[in-house]
């Protein structure tokens, strides 16, 4: 027993998850409906400063007479809120009770993006301390017994123990809601430019507008919706089939947004860049269909127009735009075009881990 470090990965839903059972008792975060998620990584940290990585460490030790926690910025260490500290001890009390041990800790954790900000900063932090407290604990967890662990902190965090691309069975009971890989990195193409509309905090967490979504009358219907769409997006991976999954993830992210804004009270987390970015993204896709069959119909010889391009929105102003891995350098110009800057735009790929212990300690 002793001290270990974790890194994680975010990743970003497709299918999503919004809004707890209220079947089941509201602190074991099993959702209403099953989601799926491509974990991923930044390329160009350089231009952007944005590395979508977690790095953890916990050590447990007789040393230490009670538990704390910090976050590691450019600043000084913050100590976590007891807001923070709550959830933190969720994930951790139920791994020292598996592992019959009463010992204090004290853990660092950096978060090298926006903390908060609709980048899934929660997904990696809990994936990342599910896996180095276990590891610590010197408890031998796969990643699926992890993902139920990391589910205790942050739903979504069930799905960042993998690489690649991952369904989350929403179960029944803590023991069959986990999370599992459908297929490694790079077996479907698919790749991201994320249009970072704000830094900054969200005004509203997840866990306050999720209450609120029981108030939307379109709540069960996207349920319904999602449960179907988790399971056809997850054939659309298998098959390579990009046209598909783009179509559902879109929609999947309509019907979460259209409940957000008709929950009590509101909620809008899009901003007017946002907006902008959707209308940009349809338009260009529109542009790449009607050239699309012009040229197949023979009307038209020259080189396609446009890109194949979808888009996606979690809860916060930022917009992910899905493209095929070759149409990257297409989507990012497509973003700059309409004024967000170079700074500001964070391309993405699939990241071939979601959490994995690494040597390098943050104390
Ligand atoms: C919109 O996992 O952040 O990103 O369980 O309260 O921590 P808590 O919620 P969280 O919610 C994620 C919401 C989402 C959709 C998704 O990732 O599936």
């Amino acid at each position: 027993m002793g001290k270990s470090s974790a890194y994680a990965h975010p990743n970003i839903a497709l299918i999503k998850y919004w809004g707890k059972s209220r079947d089941h008792p509201p602190n074991l975060n099993i959702p209403t409906n099953d989601s799926v998620s491509m974990t991923k990584e930044s390329i160009n940290t350089a231009t952007s400063g944005i590395d979508l990585l977690t790095h953890t460490t916990i050590e447990f030790s007789e040393q230490y007479n009670e538990d704390t926690g910090f976050l590691k910025t450019n600043d000084p260490l913050i100590p976590f809120n007891e807001i923070q500290m709550k959830r933190i001890l969720k994930v951790v009390d139920a791994l020292k009770q598996s592992a019959n041990t009463y010992l204090h800790f004290k853990m660092i954790s950096q978060n090298k993006f926006p903390t908060a900000a609709g980048l899934a900063s929660s997904s990696s932090a809990f994936a990342a301390l599910a896996t180095c407290t276990a590891d610590a604990l010197n408890l031998n967890l796969d990643k699926i017994e992890l993902s139920k662990y990391a589910r205790l902190g942050s739903g979504s965090a069930s799905r960042s123990l993998h690489g690649g691309f991952v369904y989350w069975n929403k179960g029944n009971s803590h023991d069959t809601s986990y999370a599992e890989q459908i297929c490694a990195c790079n077996e479907f193409n698919i790749a991201a430019v994320i249009a970072v509309i704000d830094r900054g905090k969200k005004e509203v967490s997840s866990d306050v507008g999720q209450e609120a979504a029981h108030s939307s009358v379109f709540n069960q219907i996207k349920i319904n919706e999602s449960q179907k769409q988790a399971i056809e997006i997850k054939k659309a991976i298998q098959d390579d089939d990009f046209t598909t999954v783009g179509k559902i993830a879109e929609k999947n992210c309509l019907y979460m947004h259209s409940v957000m804004m008709t929950s009590e009270p509101p909620l809008f987390y899009w901003e007017p860049n946002t907006l902008k970015v959707i209308k940009t993204v349809l338009n260009t896709r529109r542009q790449f269909f009607q050239t699309y069959k012009m040229i197949e119909k023979g009307i038209k010889q020259k080189e396609k127009e446009g890109i194949e391009c979808y888009f996606t929105v979690d809860a916060g102003p930022n917009i992910h735009c899905l493209c095929r891995t070759e149409d990257l350098d297409a989507a990012q110009n497509m973003i700059q075009n309409i004024g967000i800057p170079e700074k500001n735009i964070v391309r993405v790929r699939q990241a071939d881990y979601g959490s994995k212990i690494v040597n390098e300690h943050l104390f």
